[in-house]
């Protein structure tokens, strides 16, 4: 299709040629005006803005506001978005009662897809995908529960009682009062952690056709509603090739450091490809070279630590990790450089959170970027149901056999 003025669907239906590309290394599934990437350059802009100038001048909220709307948002319309957000941050109660059906131990990604599939039942009336109205209304509540849904994952991990949202509260702080605050005990935001959390949260914002939001576009083809793909979305992340990996990078550095700090006997064992063990928080599909969100992470990790009084043994060790990978040639000749999560994690435990909220963060921070891949998606007029061939390598016909023959 294109210059050509060949329709590939159509020669495609008429000759069943197919592509093979396992993982989709090289095939692109859709246009997109939303994030741009040069992985050979180490580029990444959303919406023509470069992340590093978004991390230092921008905040979450624009960002959001940014990836949704594709212009920066002027002063009113950040408030707006700001009031309707905080103004959607409630649960049904029933919603929250659901919370109490899980074990103790369950993992905070399991219990946040399943309330974000969960909240669709809450809103029958509004789910049509193509209903602006309804659409616009689900955006907000997503984007306004999505963080007391987080919140309330981590009181049930730690058993505490779950507070209700304080509207006086930007979503990061509330977010983080209602994680880490106790009913009946005034809580202090702290405006290096609340900075911190927020620059995070813009570095994960979006990142064009990864796995989540691939899901996110396959689910919402279906025109299966918001909820539903953004549920489907959640889970994808949970995995540790993809978000899952900020937990796993913590739970590496710490192995190495129970393991007497040999950094590089571990590498050596990477090398080796012992038991599959990988670099986590290294490599990327798209990124050959330093991933650019990595680079803005490092920056920040000692001069948060240092300004929440943290001194963390593990940083070091991923300093050194990271020194010792960049100068060998396995990582070299690959074109393995650290990605967004190799020092997030660092960050995130000086914050307080436990490793299995890792991920959860990540999903607060890709929200708004899943939103706006699904809605570009459902406003094409051209819209069609994801649906790839495969090559089929089973057996060719063949007659039953009777259970008794058999
Ligand atoms: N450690 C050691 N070796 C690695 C690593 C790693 N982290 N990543 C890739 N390699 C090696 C592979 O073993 C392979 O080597 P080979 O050619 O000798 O077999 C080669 O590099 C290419 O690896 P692929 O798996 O084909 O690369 P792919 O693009 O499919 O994978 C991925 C990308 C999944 C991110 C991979 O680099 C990885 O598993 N990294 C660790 C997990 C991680 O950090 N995930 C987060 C990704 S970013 C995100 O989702 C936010």
């Amino acid at each position: 299709e294109g210059n050509s003025g060949i329709d590939s669907s159509k020669l495609l239906a008429t000759t069943g040629l197919v592509t093979l590309d396992t993982g989709f290394v090289n095939t692109a599934s859709c246009k997109s005006e939303i994030t741009y990437i040069d992985g050979g350059a180490g580029i990444l802009r959303y919406r023509g803005y470069p992340i590093d100038q978004l991390a230092e001048q921008s905040s979450f909220l624009e960002v959001t506001y940014l990836l949704l709307h594709g212009e920066l948002p002027t002063a009113e319309q950040l408030a707006e978005l700001d009031g309707q957000i905080r103004h959607h941050t409630l649960l049904d109660e029933d919603l929250k009662r659901f919370f109490d059906g899980f074990p103790r131990n369950a993992h905070p990604m399991a219990v946040l897809a399943s309330a974000i599939n969960a909240l669709s039942t809450f809103y029958p009336d509004d789910l049509d995908p193509f209903d602006a109205d309804a659409v616009n209304l689900s955006t907000i509540r997503l984007l306004a529960k999505l963080p007391t849904i987080a919140a309330y994952t981590y009181k049930k991990s730690v058993g505490q009682p779950l507070l209700y949202p304080d509207n006086s509260l930007d979503m990061v702080s509330n977010f983080l009062r209602m994680t880490f605050g106790v009913p009946a005990e005034p809580y202090q935001v702290n405006e290096t952690a609340r900075a911190a959390l927020d620059l995070l949260l813009i570095l994960h914002a979006d990142h064009e056709q990864n796995c989540s939001a691939a899901t996110v576009r396959t689910v919402g083809s279906a025109q299966a509603n918001l909820f539903a793909s953004i549920a489907a979305g959640v889970n994808a992340l949970s995995g540790p090739s993809h978000g899952g990996a900020n937990q796993a990078v913590l739970e590496m550095l710490r192995g190495i450091h129970a393991s007497g700090d040999d950094v590089a006997a571990f590498v050596r064992k990477v090398k080796n490809k012992e038991a599959g063990v990988r670099l986590m928080g290294f490599g990327h599909r798209v990124y050959k070279n330093y991933d650019p969100r990595a680079a803005l992470v490092k920056k920040m990790t000692d001069d948060v630590l240092t300004k929440l009084g943290v001194s963390d043994p593990l940083l070091s060790i991923a300093i050194e990790l990271e020194q010792v990978a960049l100068s060998d040639d396995y990582f070299v000749e690959r074109k393995l450089y650290p990605n967004v999560d190799f020092y997030t994690g660092l960050i995130y435990k000086a914050l307080g959170f436990p490793e299995s909220m890792f991920t959860v963060l990540f999903a607060i921070g890709r929200l708004p970027g899943w939103i706006a891949q699904w809605r570009e998606m459902m406003s094409d007029p051209k819209l069609k149901i994801t649906r790839p061939r495969q090559i089929y390598t089973g057996p060719t016909a063949r007659d039953y056999v009777a259970v008794e023959k058999r």
